[in-house]
C-alpha cells in the first residue's frame, strides 16, 4: 500500500480507502454486517487506513459498524458527513445556507455522529451536499470553527454534488475547506477540467468516490442483471442503461486489449493517475473485493498509452436524478 498526503490536512492516507455507503445502508441490498466488518478488518490488515461513512448511511448503522472497527484500530482515519437539514439533494443555489447547514444543525449532527462512532473526534467531517452560493452566507462556518476549537473534528470537507464538480470552486478558492470528495472515474473525467487544478493550487485534498460508476466499471452489470427491489441501483441502472454500460465497458476492454475481468483493477488505477488525488474509496462488502482492490493499488500507475486510450471513454451521465 502506498500513502498520499490529503492536501493541507497533512494526513497520510492510503491510496485505496474504504467506501461504506453499501455497509449497513438500506439503499444497497445483498450485504451482511458480518461480511462488511470482515471486509474492513481485512482492508486494514492490507494497509487501508481511511474509511468514509455518513450519518445517513443506514441512519447511523454504517457509522456504528465503522466505529466498531475504529475502536479496534485507533490508527484508522474516519471521514463522515452531515446531511442537509432540509434533505435537499442536490443542494440548490436558491436555498439559504442556514436551511441546509446552520451552525446548530452541523454541531448537533456531528455530536450524533461522534456517539454513533463511539469516538471523541472525527478526522474529516464533510457536508453531504454543497452550493457555492453559501460561501460567505449563513452560520455554517461558525459551526465548523466551533467543532474544530472543541476538538470534535480535525478537518472540514465537502462531498460535491453528483456530476457537478464545478459547484465547489468558489469554496475551494475561499480557503475555507480542507478536502473535497468527488465522483471521478473512467466515464466521469470532468473534475480534471477545473476542480483538480483549483485544489492543487489551494492544496485541498481530493477523495475520489464512485470509482466504478456504482458497479458499471466492474464489468459485472450486464443487460440481464436484476437488482433487488429497494436497491438504489435498480433505478440508477434502469431501462436501457444496463445495455449501454455493458457496451461501453466492452469497448474499453477491447481498446485496452484486456479481458473484461481486469476492468475493476484498471478503473481504480485510472483514478490514481492525477498526483493531486489523495485516495480513492471503492465501496466494498467482501474480503474478495478488498483483496482485489488493494492489489490494484499495488500494481502502480497505468502506462501513458493506456491513459490516452481511456481519455476517449469519457462519458458523463448523471443518473442519480
Ligand atoms: N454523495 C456522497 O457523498 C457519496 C455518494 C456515493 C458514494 N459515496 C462514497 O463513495 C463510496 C464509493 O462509491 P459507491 O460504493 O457508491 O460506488 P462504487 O465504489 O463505484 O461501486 C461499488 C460497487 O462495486 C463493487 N465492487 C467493489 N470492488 C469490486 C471488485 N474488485 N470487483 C467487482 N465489483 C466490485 C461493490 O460490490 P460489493 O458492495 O458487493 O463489495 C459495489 O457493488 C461509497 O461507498 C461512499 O463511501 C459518497
Amino acid at each position: 500500500m502506498r500513502y498520499r498526503r490529503l492536501g493541507r490536512t497533512g494526513l497520510e492516507v492510503s491510496e485505496i480507502g474504504f467506501g461504506t455507503w453499501g455497509v449497513g445502508a438500506d439503499a444497497w441490498k445483498g450485504g451482511t454486517d458480518s461480511d462488511s466488518l470482515a471486509a474492513m478488518q481485512r482492508a486494514i490488515e492490507l494497509g487501508v487506513n481511511f474509511i468514509d461513512t455518513a450519518i445517513v448511511y443506514g441512519s447511523g448503522h454504517s457509522e456504528k459498524l465503522v466505529g466498531q472497527i475504529k475502536r479496534e484500530h485507533p490508527e484508522v482515519m474516519i471521514a463522515s458527513k452531515v446531511n442537509p437539514a432540509n434533505w435537499e439533494w442536490p443542494a440548490s443555489d436558491k436555498t439559504p445556507a442556514d436551511e441546509a447547514f446552520s451552525a446548530a444543525h452541523v454541531i448537533a449532527r456531528t455530536e450524533e455522529s461522534l456517539r454513533n462512532l463511539g469516538v471523541e473526534v472525527i478526522d474529516v467531517q464533510q457536508f453531504h451536499v454543497w452550493s457555492d452560493a453559501w460561501v460567505g452566507q449563513g452560520t455554517w462556518l461558525e459551526g465548523i470553527e466551533q467543532l474544530k476549537r472543541e476538538g470534535k473534528i480535525r478537518f472540514f470537507g465537502v462531498s460535491v454534488n453528483d456530476a457537478q464538480p464545478n459547484s465547489v470552486l468558489k469554496l475551494v478558492e475561499s480557503g475555507q475547506v480542507d478536502s473535497v470528495q468527488v465522483i471521478y472515474n473512467i466515464f466521469d473525467q470532468a473534475p480534471e477540467d477545473k476542480l483538480f487544478p483549483a485544489c492543487e493550487q489551494r492544496d485541498v485534498g481530493i477523495i475520489v468516490r464512485v470509482p466504478f460508476d456504482e458497479g458499471a466499471l466492474t464489468g459485472k452489470v450486464t443487460p440481464d442483471t436484476v437488482f433487488e427491489k429497494g436497491d438504489f441501483r435498480a433505478d440508477y441502472f434502469k431501462d436501457e442503461r444496463k445495455a449501454e454500460v455493458w457496451e461501453a465497458v466492452h469497448k474499453i476492454a477491447a481498446d485496452l486489449d484486456i479481458p473484461l475481468e481486469r476492468l475493476p483493477e484498471i478503473a481504480l488505477r485510472f483514478c490514481l493517475v492525477p498526483d493531486v488525488v489523495s485516495t480513492v474509496i471503492p465501496g466494498m462488502r467482501s474480503i474478495a473485493h478488498v483483496e482485489s482492490n488493494v492489489a490494484a493499488g499495488d500494481a502502480g500507475l497505468l502506462t501513458p498509452d493506456q491513459i490516452e486510450i481511456l481519455r476517449a471513454h469519457r462519458w458523463v451521465h448523471d443518473w442519480y436524478h
